[in-house]
């Protein structure tokens, strides 16, 4: 998720808006950045790592030539946060110039061919092989015109992007195109801009036209005109006003980032469910070799670690042993050796314990892997492989979306593994392959149609003392995760078990009218024995709250309240929809109780110390 930008202006210097722009939508991305203008049929760029203050200082990003220019913030997906990977890139010429956001999905297939072609490429992006394309498409063709080449480009293109392009060869003229990543544009009197967030112009101008998927745009001084990639027709879209202050627009009209983050799940699976094969292939051949996998992580990243060790089991019969990080070391810090394999994960890539864990190992010859949020952290450096979790900054200070991409990855991981090993039948591989490919809808039911319902049951137990969250096998960890927030975002005091230990002892806290939220999916073993679990709960006058599949009248049946999460999940998967109930009702919590949910107070997010 990087923030992109242009603008092309009737008179006036365009770099210093781009950078005020770039400020604006430094929340998108913030580990390098760049600027390229054109005047006078030449080309300028300045680009460099670091955040934009830091850039600005060092190259002065204002102090560039032209009417018109794109500007890109990163947030790294392929190739480190270095100056070679900063955005613009550029074609062989020197001539054309794109930003970039989204992933393009066959960029190391595409590489290798323009490579053979005799393209010479500079960093380690996928984005760079746009460029080369748009380069090859006039090679192809002399006459072809920015749109006619930008359009060539694109069809060779797989996967998600909002491209803005700009060439010395038409030098007033900013070209834009969109599949699954964000572009809006902005008019104003003396200008029209293309950004992948109102947030970039809104102090420029409230007037706005939303670009769709499968939509080109090209921008000339007092003009924008769009069409439709697939044949090239003209669309007609007036500009409507927006009526968000900067701040609103930030958090896209919501009241926190929190609740932002957790509708922007199906989105962040989108993302995911792009891993690029390479990475997939890497890890997993790091695990398959590997003799014992611990799995190390903090708070909900250890709570994805614990799910992912089912996952594991279950589809590449692989036994891993998830470890909180802040006790690898007493646990297991003599015994780790050069046979030993960490997978750390952490979505900041700094946090103290994890890296600690991952020294003690690093010390004694085992081999690291690392599945972060953010490329170029310590963990990245440390590890001898890593992976992008794709979910781009996460601003609220409790995870969210973390959890449901580092699971989405890692079933991606166990599945690919699973292959390798041959330990299910193509079959099952390619209806969990059909599955992982619809979650992201299922998550946008799950928000759509049960909001409003949680909203409720939020109100009905906001003076709620203590809770209890239960589930089994997999689910396990999403009941601790359904607690973990419960009580960072609202402070209401919660325990979780696995439901076949509620009778060990905890049952006994159980009287009238305690709440009790079950995380009950119907496919697999734990259904039959969760009811049994539930009975327990009833017959002691809990209050039951569960979270079923659609249509699972025998549990609804028992419940006091419930939400319900479509069909057709397996329950390899099921924590990464079934988590989002137990986010939201954490959210509202929180509300209800007068509670900032973005800012809990003792807690702050790591951030990545270069
Ligand atoms: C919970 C939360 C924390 C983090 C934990 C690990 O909402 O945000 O529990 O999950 O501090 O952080 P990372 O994943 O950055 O290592």
């Amino acid at each position: 998720m990087c923030g992109i930008f242009g603008c092309v202006l009737k008179e006036g210097n365009a770099a210093p808006l781009i950078h005020a722009a770039l400020k604006r939508l430094e929340y998108r991305g913030y580990d390098s950045v760049g600027i390229a203008t054109i005047h006078r049929e030449e080309i300028f760029v300045k680009k460099d790592q670091g955040k934009i203050d830091e850039v600005h200082k060092l190259v002065n990003l204002d102090d560039m030539p032209g009417s018109l220019g794109i500007g890109h913030t990163r947030w790294a997906t392929h190739g480190a946060p270095l100056k070679v990977n900063a955005h613009p890139h550029t074609d062989c010429t020197g001539q054309i110039e794109v930003v970039h956001n989204g992933i393009i999905e066959n960029f190391i297939e595409l590489k290798a061919e323009l490579e053979e072609a005799g393209h010479k490429f500079v960093s380690r992006t996928d984005t760079e092989v746009f460029a080369h394309l748009v380069e090859d498409a006039y090679k192809r063709n002399s006459d072809f015109t920015l749109v006619q080449a930008v359009l060539h480009a694109i069809k060779r293109v797989d996967g998600s992007y909002a491209f803005a392009v700009i060439s010395s060869r038409e030098p007033d003229k900013i070209v834009c195109a969109r599949n699954e990543s964000p572009l809006v544009l902005g008019v104003s009197e003396n200008a029209v801009y293309c950004a992948s967030d109102l947030t970039a112009f809104l102090p420029l101008t409230k007037k706005a036209v939303m670009i769709n998927d499968g939509e080109l745009v090209v921008l000339t001084p007092g003009k924008y005109e769009i069409r439709k990639i697939q044949d090239n027709t003209a669309i007609n879209r007036e500009p409507s006003v927006i009526d968000w202050s900067p701040e609103m627009a930030v958090k896209k009209g919501y009241p926190h980032f929190m609740i932002k983050e957790i509708h922007e799940q199906p989105e962040t699976l989108r993302s995911t469910l792009r891993m690029q094969e390479h990475y997939l292939e890497l890890i997993s051949t790091f695990l398959d070799r590997a003799t014992e996998v611990f799995l190390i992580a903090c708070g909900t990243s250890y709570h994805a670690c614990l799910a992912a060790s089912y996952m594991f089991s279950k589809l590449a019969f692989l036994p891993t042993y998830p470890v909180y990080a802040s006790e690898f070391v007493e646990q297991h810090g003599k015994s780790v050796n050069i046979d030993s394999t960490i997978l750390a994960v952490s979505q900041s890539g700094e946090t103290a314990d994890t890296l600690g864990a991952v020294t003690c190992a690093q010390q004694r010859a085992a081999t690291i892997l690392g599945l972060t949020n953010t490329i170029g952290s310590t963990l990245t450096r440390v590890s001898r492989v890593y992976i992008g979790q794709q979910s781009g900054p996460e601003i609220g200070v409790a995870a969210t979306k973390t959890f449901t991409s580092q699971l989405s990855v890692m079933a991606q991981v166990a599945l690919k593994l699973s292959k390798k090993r041959g330990k299910i039948s193509q079959d099952e591989m390619d209806d969990l392959a059909d599955r992982m490919e619809k979650l992201p809808e299922t998550v946008e039911a799950i928000i759509l149609t049960q909001e409003k319902k949680i909203k409720a049951i939020a109100k009905k137990y906001r003076d709620a003392k203590i809770f209890f969250f239960l589930g089994r096998g997999i689910n396990t960890a999403t009941a601790y995760e359904g607690r973990l927030k419960l009580m960072e975002i609202a402070y209401v005091p919660a325990i979780a078990y696995p439901a076949g230990e509620s009778k060990h002892g905890p049952i006994s806290l159980i009287e009238p009218g305690f709440p009790v939220v079950f995380v009950c999916p119907k496919d697999g073993q734990t259904h039959k024995t969760l009811i049994g679990n539930i009975q327990e709960m009833k017959a002691r006058g809990a209050a039951i709250i569960s979270i079923v599949e659609e249509g699972d009248e025998e549990i609804k049946a028992m419940s006091d309240d419930y939400v319900e999460v479509p069909k057709g999940i397996p329950e390899v998967l099921s924590p990464i929809p079934y988590v989002v109930p137990l986010q939201l009702l954490a959210y509202y919590m929180a509300v209800e109780r007068g509670i900032n949910p973005d800012t809990p107070r003792n807690l702050a997010k790591s951030v990545t110390v270069k």
